[in-house]
């Protein structure tokens, strides 16, 4: 066998993908690419160069002038993935408020897509990945040994994200938080290009009474059936 197999992880915003994708990757020893990470990195730089979010053109023009790799610091149980756009570590940056905002509107760019899809699948070529996203298993790997699609509740998306951000020490009603899902569900899964969607070939897996191990073991056990082999230790 090569590297291992390839893991599609697909689902809406907050359902847990990037904290499970990280978890599934760390057992196997393989490479997590946030691939939502990617598309806030453009968003930074758009707004950061003041192009309109809706600037089809530029946006496209911008993509093709930029480099994004991801970067591990540290070893052990608790590596950091970080985020390089331009040689510059934007990991933080694109957590912003800001860049949460217009993310969807950038990500929903033909051009912006096209380009980013194109890198994703490079980055995958060799197999042991766990890539998560909206449409890994139905555009960017549609030939991937395990397709999960995650989802939970509004309420227990929401909740989830008031916690991440309370710990963080930023303070957001409850409701303003729902709305913002609400809204970014609506938006991912009706754009024109590559819309949020289950791929026929994916495991739905609903987290919303599930804890992170629970789904993280569901997810190993449901690789290891399918070749993926654990990391020597
Ligand atoms: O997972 P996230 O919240 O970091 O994703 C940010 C945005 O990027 C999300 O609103 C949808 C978009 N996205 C996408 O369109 N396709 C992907 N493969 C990943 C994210």
């Amino acid at each position: 066998m090569g590297k291992g197999i390839s893991i599609a992880l697909d689902g809406p915003a907050g359902s847990g993908k990037s904290t499970i994708a990280r978890a599934v990757a760390l057992k196997f020893g393989y490479q997590y690419i946030d691939t939502g990470a990617m598309y806030r990195a453009i968003t930074l730089k758009a707004l950061k160069n003041k192009i309109p979010v809706d600037d089809e053109s530029r946006l496209t023009e911008l993509v093709a002038n930029t480099t994004i790799n991801f970067k591990y610091i540290g070893t052990g149980d608790q590596p950091q993935l970080r985020v390089i756009m331009d040689g510059v570590d934007v990991s933080e940056a694109i957590r912003s408020l800001e860049v949460t905002d217009n993310v969807s509107a950038v990500s929903a760019v033909a051009g912006v897509r096209e380009a980013l899809v194109k890198l994703q699948r490079s980055m995958a070529e060799e197999g042991g990945v766990v890539m998560d996203g909206r449409d890994i298993g139905t555009v960017v790997l549609p030939n991937a040994e395990l397709k999960i699609f995650l989802t939970a509740s509004v309420a227990e998306r929401s909740k989830r994200r008031w916690l991440e951000l309370k710990a963080k020490g930023v303070e957001v009603p409850l409701e303003e938080l729902e709305q913002q899902i609400r809204k970014r569900d609506q938006f991912d899964s009706n754009r024109a290009v590559d819309p949020l969607r289950q791929a026929e070939d994916a495991i739905l897996l609903d987290t919303t009474d599930l804890s992170i191990s629970e789904v993280t073991d569901r997810i190993v056990e449901l690789a290891l059936a399918k070749g993926a082999e654990f990391k020597p230790t």
